[in-house]
């Protein structure tokens, strides 16, 4: 029996059930808020799409019932607030840090084996919240941010070029903010990299667009992104599940690898059925680790912020 819970039914947290149901992958998916009824009504409309999409995952949608999560394989925290047009990830500490220390408890009081995502933000910090509080090896406690932002970023050179997305292989590095580090020297399409297809200040712009990515969706939307962020969610679930041994943009715990330590930062790591089971540590120039060290700055600056609220 496997199982994935999800706390947060919201637009991130629907999205990630969803994609992890239509894999076929689990035998179970729970969906909690603490709004009532919504886990339940979403959780019973996915149900509703099984025996179309050919899908054999049970969905449950509950309200703040951790009873219903207990020994799931994989969890996933999406609850919190999402960011209004002009607010930064950063401004949502103040409501979010709250939320994802009290449902790291819960989740932890009944799944204490549990790999667990974080996807609240400002991510990177919430990393830090939940690992404090799970009291957990690093190696289970990690964050989504490094999928999707890579994958925006992957989605524009494909729009640039005109080619399918599948064949571009593309590594980001960094803090899920807008000093995040595409790293154009691990980029290529087809084998070929990418500064042999794209002028250097047109990827330049296409690199500045992805730091910005999130930001450019809550402009057009209002609020923040759902599907890319729960799809990035959903495949780190599978790799985890499925143990596939991915290289995926991770916020993992840093233990000394890129310079930094007692950090959560996004790097590339191995995902499998042990969580975080390695951190590729990449010899980078000078600049890139310039541009590395500032966003790991930034980071930091952003944690120092939580600590002082003496949770
Ligand atoms: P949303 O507002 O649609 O959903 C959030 C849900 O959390 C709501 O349904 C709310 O009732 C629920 N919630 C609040 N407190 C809770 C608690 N204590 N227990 C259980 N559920 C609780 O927001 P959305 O768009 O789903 O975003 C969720 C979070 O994910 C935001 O913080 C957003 O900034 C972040 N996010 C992070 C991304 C990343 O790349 N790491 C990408 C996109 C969003
Ligand atoms: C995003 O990057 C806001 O973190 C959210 O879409």
């Amino acid at each position: 029996m496997s199982k994935v819970t999800v706390v947060g039914a919201g637009n991130v947290g629907a999205t990630v059930a969803n994609c992890v149901a239509q894999k076929d992958i689990v035998n179970e998916v729970v969906l909690l808020d603490i709004k009532e009824g919504v886990s339940e009504g979403k959780a019973l409309d996915m149900w509703e799409t099984a025996p179309i999409n050919y899908y054999g995952t049970r969905i449950t949608g509950v309200t703040n019932n951790y009873e219903a999560t207990k020994d799931s394989d994989v969890v996933v925290i999406t609850s919190g607030v999402p960011r209004k047009p002009g607010m930064s990830r950063e401004d949502l500490i103040g409501i979010n840090a709250g939320i994802v220390k009290s449902v790291t408890e819960s989740v932890v009081k009944y799944s204490p084996n549990a790999k667990i995502i974080i996807v609240s933000n400002p991510l990177d910090a919430m990393c830090y919240c939940a690992y404090v509080t799970a009291k957990l090896p690093a190696s289970h406690v990690f964050g989504m941010a490094g999928v999707l932002d890579v994958a925006r970023y992957k989605a524009f050179i494909a729009t640039e070029l005109n080619v399918n997305p599948k064949d571009i292989n593309a590594l980001l590095l960094g803090g899920h903010g807008d000093s995040m580090v595409p790293m154009p020297r691990f980029t290529s399409v087809g084998g070929i990299p990418v500064t042999e297809l794209i002028p250097e200040a047109r990827l330049n712009e296409i690199i500045e667009r992805t730091k910005v990515g999130g930001g450019e969706i809550v402009k057009l939307l209002g609020t923040s992104a759902w599907y890319a962020p729960g799809a990035a969610a959903a495949a780190m679930v599978e790799a985890i599940i499925t143990d596939a041994k991915r290289i995926m943009p991770v916020c993992a715990m840093l233990n000394g690898e890129y310079g930094h330590k007692d950090l959560y930062l996004g790097v590339p790591v191995v995902l499998g059925k042990g969580g975080v089971e390695k951190v590729v540590d990449l010899k980078l120039n000078a600049d890139e680790q310039k541009q590395l060290d500032a966003s790991a700055s930034a980071v930091k600056a952003t944690v120092e912020n939580l600590k002082a609220m003496n949770l």
